[in-house]
C-alpha cells in the first residue's frame, strides 16, 4: 500500500500493479459545509452509473470510531483526541486499501485533511506552529494519498446558520473555532492541491459541479 502525506512515493491511482484499482475520493470541509450530503450523492450517482462504490466516513462506525466519539464527550486532552483520530484512520486506511484493490471507488467523508485542519487548531496552544508538521508526520504511516480531495468552502457564519445554532457564548466559541479550521483548510488546499468547491450555493448545484469533475476522471 502506498503510504504518505507530504511526500508520497506513489498515489492511489499510480498503483498500476493492480489494473482495476478503484479511485479514492475524499470530501473535506467545516461542519455544516454540506460535504456529507455531497459525498452521499456522488456515491449514489456512481452506483447508478454502474460503477462500484463504497461510501465511508471518519470518524468510522468501528469500535475505535466509538472511542473517538467517547473521547469527544469525555473532554479528553487534545493529544488523546488526536491519537484516537489517527488510530481510527490506521484501521480505516487498511480497509480502504482493500476496497480499492477490489476495484471499488471509495467515497470518503473526511480523511487526513480533517486531522490536519482541526487538530492543527486544537494543538496550536500546546505545540505552536510545529503542530502542523507533527500532525503530518504522525499521520504519514497510516495514510493513503487520495486521487482527489474536494474541499467544500463555506463561510463559517453561514455554516453555523445551516447547523441551526442559536445565539450565545457557545455559538461565538464555535464560530471562532470554525474560522480557524477554515483558515487551515485553505492553507492545505494550496499546499496539497485540494479541489476547491464553492459550497455557498444550493447543494444540488454543488453536487452537479463535483459530479462533472468526477465524470472527467
Ligand atoms: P462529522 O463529519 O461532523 O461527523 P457527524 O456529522 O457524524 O457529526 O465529524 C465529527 C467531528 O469530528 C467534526 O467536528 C470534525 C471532527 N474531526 C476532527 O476534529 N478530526 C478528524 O480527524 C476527524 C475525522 C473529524
Amino acid at each position: 500500500m502506498s503510504i504518505a502525506v507530504s511526500a508520497p512515493l506513489t498515489s492511489a491511482a499510480a498503483a498500476t500493479e493492480v489494473a482495476a484499482r478503484g479511485r479514492f475520493l475524499v470530501f473535506e470541509g467545516i461542519d455544516g459545509s454540506g460535504k456529507s450530503t455531497v459525498a452521499r450523492t456522488m456515491h449514489e450517482r456512481m452506483m447508478a452509473a454502474g460503477r462500484p462504490s463504497v461510501l465511508t466516513a471518519e470518524p468510522t462506525e468501528s469500535w475505535i470510531g466509538d472511542m473517538v466519539r467517547r473521547g469527544n464527550k469525555e473532554a479528553a486532552s487534545p493529544f488523546t483526541e488526536t491519537l484516537l483520530y489517527v488510530a481510527d484512520r490506521a484501521e480505516h486506511t487498511a480497509q480502504i486499501d482493500k476496497w480499492l484493490n477490489e476495484g471499488k471507488n471509495v467515497v470518503c467523508d473526511r480523511y487526513v485533511g480533517s486531522t490536519l485542519a482541526y487538530q492543527a487548531v486544537t494543538l496550536r496552544p500546546h505545540l505552536g506552529e510545529p503542530a502542523r508538521e507533527w500532525l503530518r508526520s504522525v499521520n504519514a504511516p497510516f495514510t493513503l494519498r487520495p486521487d482527489v480531495t474536494f474541499l467544500l468552502l463555506l463561510d463559517p457564519e453561514l455554516a453555523m446558520e445551516r447547523l441551526g445554532s442559536r445565539p450565545g457564548r457557545e455559538k461565538f466559541e464555535k464560530l471562532d473555532f470554525l474560522r480557524s479550521v477554515d483558515e487551515e483548510y485553505r492553507r492545505l488546499a494550496e499546499k496539497d492541491g485540494y479541489v476547491i468547491i464553492d459550497a455557498a450555493r444550493p447543494l444540488e448545484q454543488v453536487a452537479e459541479d463535483v459530479w462533472n469533475i468526477i465524470a472527467r476522471m
